[in-house]
């Protein structure tokens, strides 16, 4: 599997960039940053952002509508966030999991009953929230650094991932939990009501299963880039 993390060079290019400002020497490595642009014509969007100092965005190119970066600080700030909200997302995973298959496992009918109402509690709103913050969060991670959205597989397939997964809440998860709520809810009111946990049981599977894809992909990032379809290169 090979693995791409262009940062730690990124970084000294960029400390290699501001030292030669100061100094006022170019050097090979700074202007492979800026793609070839002395910082002096960078004037107008240079801010220095990318630097420890922070920032939110800096831009290192004119012109060029890939080039504006997160600053070192906002980046950091920014993937907090990202890991958080997937950790999160994770953990109520788990949640679920022993919730729905404690429903199936038991004998007890007014358990069964208990874990259908509890898994409405957190089963559908703060499991999306987690995703949208998710990809939000890796949208701007993938947009101000040069990673991209559809630059690398890895990152292009987490992407995908996020947006099913989220998707599938809503469409899949939700009406199945309410569903079950109410039976939950009839039960305890005294009705006889069917307690089977029914379609329940792939969500609990699917998404930690497509997490921990997820979180696999995001720290061993393989495949590299994705190639751009060559045109007009006849044979
Ligand atoms: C599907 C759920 C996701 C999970 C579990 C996840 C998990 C992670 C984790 C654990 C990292 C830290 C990796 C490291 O620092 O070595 C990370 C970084 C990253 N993620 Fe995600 N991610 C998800 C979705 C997304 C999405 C939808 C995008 C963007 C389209 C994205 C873009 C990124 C980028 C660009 C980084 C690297 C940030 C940097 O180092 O500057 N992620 N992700």
């Amino acid at each position: 599997m090979a693995s791409c993390d262009p940062y730690p060079a990124e970084v000294a290019d960029t400390a290699a960039l501001l030292a030669s400002e100061r100094t006022g020497a170019i050097t090979a490595r700074s202007s492979y940053v800026t793609g070839g642009i002395l910082p002096s014509q960078m004037a107008p969007f240079h801010d220095n952002s990318a630097t420890k100092e922070g920032g939110v965005m800096t831009r290192v190119a004119p012109g060029d509508v890939r080039s504006w970066r997160l600053g070192a600080r906002t980046r950091k700030g920014v993937l907090v966030l990202h890991i958080v909200s997937a950790g999160a997302w994770i953990g109520i995973d788990v949640v679920m999991a022993v919730v729905v298959f404690t429903a199936l496992l038991t004998d007890d009918d007014g358990l069964k009953a208990l874990c259908f109402r509890a898994l409405e509690l957190f089963a559908v709103w703060p499991l999306f929230t987690t995703g949208l913050v998710c990809l939000a969060s890796g949208v701007v991670l993938g947009l101000g650094t040069k990673w991209g959205l559809i630059r690398y597989w890895w990152v292009a397939v987490k992407l995908a991932l996020n947006i099913v997964l989220t998707a599938l809440v809503l469409v899949a998860l939700r009406p199945g939990v309410v569903e079950a709520a109410e039976q939950g809810q009839r039960f305890m009111a005294g009705e006889s009501v069917s307690l089977a946990v029914g379609d329940l049981i792939f969500p609990p599977i699917v998404s930690p299963t497509a997490l921990l894809i997820a979180f696999v992909l995001a720290v061993f990032k393989p495949w590299g880039r994705i190639r751009k379809l060559q045109r007009g290169r006849g044979p």
